[in-house]
Parts: structure tokens; sequence; C-alpha cells
């Protein structure tokens, strides 16, 4: 019985499967379910006692053998596939595309902004969007019975009267000038929420770009000539702009600004409604109640404050019809702005 064993255990040595079959042989006449070895193992019965268990450890030691032998040949044989594979690379085929992003119409038209204003000394100042009531509305001069709250229906949080969603980038303008000595020159950009029922045109979350700007003998002078020099790096060097007196809480005098319309050269067209003129931005002098509620003496600093909608000035540049599409994600609207700037 010994020598059959050994012999077998001999066998398993010396053996060379070399192609897949043959391995398989292998596997299936010492390690499969009828292999040779476990009549071998039942034979122990007839082995005299005092050598059952060198017989036993025999037998198991050539099965052994054999799993290791399989495993050895087995791995041998997927590393000559895989260097195969890799002989037959193609070196010269194209690799996968790698798809292009884009950046969001909203983030290329605000960074243009910031750009532009940077380029003058304005630094960007960023805040909370949850505000409380007092940096949105009350030091905005806008105190809790005054009518032009109205224009701007508020989010509150659940169960709170002073906390909301802002509503403008003002909140940052008043977070500012209560912790900075002028002067200050900053532009706040950021995202902004208002109730209003979702159409084409309006939405109940949209981005901003404010400004302020609050030193000594700052003049509308200064306003007027740092929003021509917006305007015109904006929208072209032969843009012109147009003051119109307007309303804010928190300005004084106020006014709103137009461009001459720069997709038709002001001869009149459905955007600019057949009049020359598109409205951009709001803007005017920093109201004395403001400067004062924000600790800045009033008497010795003046400054003036500006704000635009992201939304409209990117719809405008890339006449986009529906500010909803901005908020859609949509792959094959964003995929139009891969190479926009
Ligand atoms: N906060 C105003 C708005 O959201 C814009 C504005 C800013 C107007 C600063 C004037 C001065 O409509």
């Amino acid at each position: 019985m010994f020598d059959k064993v050994k012999d077998i255990l001999a066998e398993i040595q010396s053996a060379n499967p070399g192609t897949a079959e043959e391995i398989e042989q292998f596997r299936i006449k010492y390690l499969g379910s009828k292999n040779i070895l476990k009549p071998l193992m039942g034979e122990i019965r007839n082995i005299p006692n005092e050598q059952k268990k060198e017989y036993g450890q025999l037998v198991n030691q050539t099965k052994q053998t054999a799993e290791k032998k399989l495993a050895d040949l087995q791995a041998a044989q997927s590393n000559a596939a895989a260097a195969s594979e890799a002989q037959n690379l193609d070196l010269t085929a194209s690799g996968e595309p790698i798809a292009l992003g884009s950046r969001h119409p909203i983030s290329i038209t605000m960074d243009r902004i910031i750009d532009i204003f940077s380029r003058i000394g304005f630094t960007v100042a960023e805040d909370r969007e949850i505000e409380d009531d007092w940096h949105n509305f009350s030091a905005m001069n806008t105190p809790e019975d005054h009518p032009a709250r109205d224009m701007q229906d508020t989010f509150y949080l659940k169960d709170s009267t002073s906390m909301l969603l802002r509503t403008h980038t003002s909140s940052v303008q008043a977070r500012v000038m209560t912790h900075k000595k002028p002067p200050i020159r900053i532009i706040a950009p950021g995202r902004v929420y208002r109730n209003e029922t979702i159409s084409a045109r309006a939405h109940c979350q949209f981005h901003q770009v404010e400004g302020l700007y609050v030193d000594e003998n700052v003049s509308f002078a200064d306003l007027k000539q740092t929003l021509l020099y917006f305007a015109q790096e904006m929208y072209g060097p032969n843009t012109k702009i147009r003051l119109r007196p307007s309303y804010f809480p928190f300005t004084e005098p106020s006014a709103e600004m137009d461009v001459s319309c720069f997709i038709c050269d002001a001869k009149g067209c459905n955007v600019c409604k057949y009049t020359g003129w598109v409205e951009v931005l709001g803007c005017g002098m920093v109201d004395p109640k403001v400067l004062e509620n924000c600790g800045i003496d009033s008497q010795k600093y003046t400054g003036f404050a500006f704000g635009m909608g992201i939304e409209r000035q990117a719809m405008l540049r890339y006449r986009i019809n529906d500010i909803r599409l901005l908020f859609e994600n949509d792959v094959r609207f964003l995929k139009q702005f891969t190479s926009a700037l």
C-alpha cells in the first residue's frame, strides 16, 4: 500500500500538464470527487495499527502536494494569459475619451463680474445664507413695519420670526460695516432667496453681486464712473449707461441703471423691447441711517452701493430665455458652456 501511494506522489511531482485541458485532467484525477487517492485513504483500515498514522500522513501529504501543484499550475497559466494579452496590446489605438466638464454659466458670469471689480480694488466678501432679520432688513433701513419689506417676499425659518433666508446680499454689507472701519470696498457675491412663483422669468433662488464703497468724500460721480467702467468691461467698450431715479430703503438717492442694448447695438430688438436700453442693476448713495445703524459716522463718511442679479446678466449674455434652465442642471444645457468665457 505504501508503495502504491508513493508511486502516485512521484507521479504527481513529475506531472507536467501544459494546456488548460491537461490541467483539468490533473485536477480530476488527483483532486476531483472520484480521485484516485480516495480509495487509498479507505485502505487505512487494512493497515496494521502501528503504521496507520504514518500511512495517513503519507496520503495527506500526497493530496496536499497535488493541491499545491494545481494552484501553481493555475497561477502560471493566468500569468501567461496576461502576458500574451500584454503582447497583443495595440499601442497605437486611440485612448478612452475623457469627458470634459464645463463651468456653470452662473459661475462663469459671477467670476467675470468679480474679476472686473477686483481690477479696481474691490475685494470679495462672503457670509451666511441663513440670516437674522437685523442684518437683512433692519440694519438696511427696513424696519418691521416698513412697506418696502413687501418688495422682497421672505422665507422665514420654521417657527421663527427673526431667522430667514437672505433676500439679498446687502446683509453682507451690514456684516462688513459692523466689523470694519472705512475705507471699505467690497463686492458680495452669493445666493439669495425670495418667495416667488417659479416661472420662466423668476425663481425662488438666484444669485446676486452687490458692491459697497464707503470712505470720506465718496460721491455720486464716483458711483457713476465705477458703473460706467463696469458696463464697458462687461458689455463692450462702446456701451452707454443711463441712470433712472428709483427707490431702495437703503440708498438715497437711488437709481436703476440701464445699458445700451449690446444685442442690437441699441437699434431695437426683442431683448430691449425696441427701446435700445436694458436694465441691469440697482444702485444709490448709502443712506446715512444705514451707516449709523452699522456704527459708521455718517458725518465723516459717505458711500455708494449697487446690486445686480447674476441670472439676468447670464441670460442676457448667453440669450437664455428661461431662468429655470439655470437650475435644472441638464447636461445637454450645461455642455454648451464647455468653452464659454
Ligand atoms: N439689494 C437690492 C436688491 O436686492 C439691490 C441694491 C443693492 C440696490 C444696493 C441698491 C443698492 O434688489
